[in-house]
């Protein structure tokens, strides 16, 4: 199979969708790979670095769509993008096709095989294409909560492990889930003061049996969740109710309440945040002051990080990519029920119920589409 990974035109973003290693295991399945030159600059990999995997390196993104049966991708196509994509082509990559009527319609127009990472699952439950990205977010938010407390930057001016005499900085962390699990592991490992916070008694006592020597959990009531909010140097928000908008979770009159030079960190901002006084910001004005009170609010945290964020979503989709380029997409999707769960678009056919229900658009089963 011909697969072509172009150059992400998304603004800000440097990841790629395949490594110049994972080039390497899709040539040796005897497949052609087409790389747009510069398509993993940012990501520190250099087009003489496919070459030597064997893949090809062309000029243009125009003869990356042209060429490839398989686009593989990392953010949703942009407006330019989606005009290059035609029927009989599979698209693998992130969609978010939700929130996203303009893009659902283009894909739809085009008649394009779309297999959106987000949505694809695993035999546990989860999601295991969106889960490296929440792995690296919670493992970068004590790192920059720790940046934030600094003085300079406007914070407490704590350092988080503190230093013998002196106690650690206190860390809260809301959400218990991948992020929030990540975060605590790295803000213990920094030597702070950690407790994590739920509202999944299951999840607490999985956090009890596994971490219970490294940080304390809680259950997250609202009185406790302010207790240890008055007590804490770093709050880092890492909740989610998936498909809603996160819990607002501590309002703008509580942040008088809250250490001054107190920092938090929402990682949850991408579904609107659990700080009455969220805003999105990005990685060059990525902190801003209310009430004292330093606010991170990065909607694409991974962005920081693109060479370990690329190298973490390659791992998790590569098995599909060889799966998808050795058996055709009917074959990869009929015997994998988890990649099945990943198709959003198939020729002209919507084919996710819940992309359908927000958008008010008819809906294929998955299944159905196969046989077209
Ligand atoms: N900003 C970024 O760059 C970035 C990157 C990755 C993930 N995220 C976001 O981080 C958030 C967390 O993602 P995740 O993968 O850890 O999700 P997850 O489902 O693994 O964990 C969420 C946890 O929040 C808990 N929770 C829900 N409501 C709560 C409440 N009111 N109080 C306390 N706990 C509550 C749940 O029980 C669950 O354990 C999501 O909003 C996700 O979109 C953001």
């Amino acid at each position: 199979m011909k697969i072509g990974c172009p150059k992400e035109i998304k603004p800000q973003e440097c990841r790629v969708g395949l490594t110049p290693n994972a080039v390497r295991e899709a040539v040796a399945h005897g497949h052609d790979v087409i790389v747009e030159t510069g398509a993993g600059d940012g990501a520190g990999y250099a087009d003489a670095d496919y070459v030597a995997a064997g893949a090809r390196v062309a000029g243009t993104a125009a003869e990356v769509f042209d060429a490839a049966e398989l686009v593989v991708k990392v953010k949703e196509p942009q407006a330019q993008e989606r005009a290059r994509l035609r029927a009989g082509q599979v698209l693998f990559t992130y969609l978010h096709l939700a929130p996203d009527p303009d893009q659902t319609r283009d894909l739809l127009v085009s008649g394009v095989t779309a297999i959106a990472y987000e949505t694809v699952t695993d035999a546990r439950g989860g999601l295991p294409l969106l889960a490296p990205m929440s792995e690296v977010a919670g493992r970068l938010a004590p790192q920059v909560g720790a940046w934030a407390l600094q003085k300079a930057n406007g914070g407490r001016g704590v350092l988080l492990g503190g230093v013998p005499g002196v106690a650690p900085g206190r860390v809260l962390v809301i959400g218990g889930g991948v992020v929030g699990t990540h975060a605590a592991r790295v803000a213990a490992g920094m030597g702070a003061d950690v407790t994590v916070i739920d509202r999944s008694v299951p999840r607490l006592r999985y956090l009890d049996d596994v971490f219970g020597g490294t940080f304390r959990n809680a259950y997250a009531d609202a009185a406790t969740t302010m207790d240890l909010a008055r007590q804490a140097d770093l709050i880092i928000g890492a909740v989610l109710i998936p498909g809603a908008a996160a819990p607002m979770l501590i309002s703008r009159a509580q942040l008088a309440d809250l250490k001054p030079g107190a920092v938090l960190v929402d990682v949850a901002i991408d579904q609107g945040g659990c700080f009455e006084t969220s805003h999105a910001t990005t990685h060059q004005h990525p902190v801003y002051e209310v009430e004292g009170i330093v606010h991170y609010c990065v909607a694409n945290m991974p962005g920081a990080v693109p060479r370990t964020a690329t190298h973490a979503l390659g791992n998790a989709t590569l098995p599909f990519v060889l799966a998808l380029a050795d058996k055709g997409w009917r074959r990869a999707c009929a015997e994998d029920p988890h990649l099945l769960a990943g198709l959003n678009t198939h020729a002209g056919h919507l084919t996710y119920g819940a992309v359908g229900v927000a958008l008010g658009l008819p809906v294929l089963a998955a299944e159905e589409a196969l046989a077209i």
